[in-house]
């Protein structure tokens, strides 16, 4: 699988290949057990295999319930905070919808004005729900589900049941309340937590609700499973991927930057932020994933990069084919930006890249991430290589990849203070 590579510039002499391949034979055993999956994690691992929950008949049934929504909806308000709903996003604001129905999120804030403006963005739409919580409890969703469900008895009626569609646990609070009020019912895969679950039917669903080619998403996954399972120790890209990251964390850097010149990835960088951020940052350890949108932040970050404290390394992300174009033509003003006639925009953002992975690898090690096109097929890719990377490398790191202890403290405090007893 050409399109996707993964490659390394470095001129500031922080890392060699030695040390990589060093390292890479140092954790060859441990790929190997990865690529099985690991005992102890066995109740988190329902992701290694996509065909489980991105094969047949599940697509199907996500497939026949998107063309359900397509008919009766214009709109699909997505409900879910955190690995439920940043997947989906991140295709969605990367591609665009291409049915008529459009993606509108909640559920992930608990702020007035939010809630209200998503209120104001569907009245007198045609709406349809999809509330995505594996552990019902967080109050995001709860009450995010409360504002929509009120929205939706307003509009439709004791008929408003038709229009909710809920993907939760099997046999949690959330499908009792599905069971109890007649809403569907789309299952909360048990043995995948939530930022693992872009290809089960948390992020498959209302994606393919949105028109996206799902099949083409979970082929690209497949792909990229094959291609992970089968490339050896001191060949494997993930293990390369991986190695380096830790290498450079020893070293002494204390954050990556997933950084892009194509805006449209913003979304899929803050889903890449929670992979990475709640999968290593435990145990007093991890690198913070940070990201950078180029090349505006270059204009506010740049600086701080090239000269401030030498903490950060980047994994550029690029995608060779926008898909977009538009030229800079000559309109008879003298403008002082001549010498750009007859180049495209996409060209001029290629060499501003090109430019700027030159000079940050002088002073630190550059990864690149390539991707053929901005398509579901890439999107597939890079979830996979994602998740098969991060369990990879928290393992290295000596972390467990799948829980996320501290997450709970603030809530403890906020149940406490808002009163919770049960
Ligand atoms: O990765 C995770 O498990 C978390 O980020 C959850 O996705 C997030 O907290 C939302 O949880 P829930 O689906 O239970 O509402």
């Amino acid at each position: 699988m050409e399109e996707f590579k993964l490659s390394l510039t470095d001129r500031s002499g922080n890392l060699t290949e030695a040390e990589i391949a060093a390292e890479m034979a140092v954790h060859a055993g441990l790929l190997e057990r990865v690529k099985k999956g690991e005992t102890e994690y066995r109740e988190s691992l329902g992701w290694l295999d996509v065909s489980v929950w991105g094969g047949e008949p599940w697509i199907s049934r996500y497939e026949s319930l998107a063309r359900e929504v397509q008919a009766q909806a214009d709109v699909l308000v997505v409900i879910g905070i955190g690995g439920s709903n940043q997947a989906a996003r991140a295709v969605a604001e990367a591609i665009g919808e291409k049915s008529g129905v459009r993606l509108v999120w909640a559920g992930n804030s608990i702020s007035a004005y939010e809630i209200g403006e998503v209120i104001r963005q569907i009245r007198g739409k045609r709406v349809y729900i999809d509330v995505i919580a594996k552990n019902f409890e967080t109050l995001e969703p709860g009450i995010g589900f409360r504002a929509l469900r009120a929205f939706l008895k307003e509009q439709y009626g004791e008929d408003y049941r038709r229009h909710v569609i809920c993907t939760g646990t099997e046999g949690a609070s959330l499908h009792a309340l599905c069971e109890k009020h007649g809403y569907t019912f789309l299952p909360f895969p048990q043995e995948i937590g939530g930022r693992f679950t872009a290809l089960s039917p948390v992020g498959l669903f209302p994606l393919a609700a949105a028109g996206m080619d799902i099949r083409a998403l979970v082929q690209g996954a497949q792909a990229m499973r094959d291609r992970l399972m089968r490339e050896e120790g001191k060949e494997n890209t993930a293990l390369r991927y991986a190695a380096v990251r830790n290498l450079l964390y020893r070293k002494g850097y204390r954050m990556e930057m997933l950084s892009f010149f194509e805006p449209r990835f913003f979304r899929f960088a803050k889903w890449w932020m929670q992979l990475f951020g709640e999968s290593e940052g435990k145990d007093n350890l991890g690198l913070y994933p940070l990201f950078g949108n180029f090349s505006e932040d270059l204009h506010s970050i740049g600086q701080f990069l090239q000269e401030g404290t030498p903490v950060i390394f980047e994994t550029f992300l690029e995608a060779r084919r926008s898909g977009a174009s538009l030229m800079l033509r000559d309109d008879d003003v003298e403008d002082g930006f001549e010498y750009l006639n007859g180049k495209d925009f996409d060209e001029v953002n290629r060499v501003a890249c090109a430019a700027t992975m030159q000079a940050h690898a002088e002073r630190f090690p550059c990864l690149q991430i390539s991707v053929d096109a901005m398509d579901e097929t890439a999107f597939g890719q890079l979830f996979y290589f994602f998740f098969f990377s991060c369990y990879l490398s928290a393992r290295m790191l000596g972390v467990n990849p799948f829980n996320q202890p501290g997450v709970e403290a603030y809530k403890v405090n906020m149940f406490r203070f808002l009163g919770k007893t049960k």
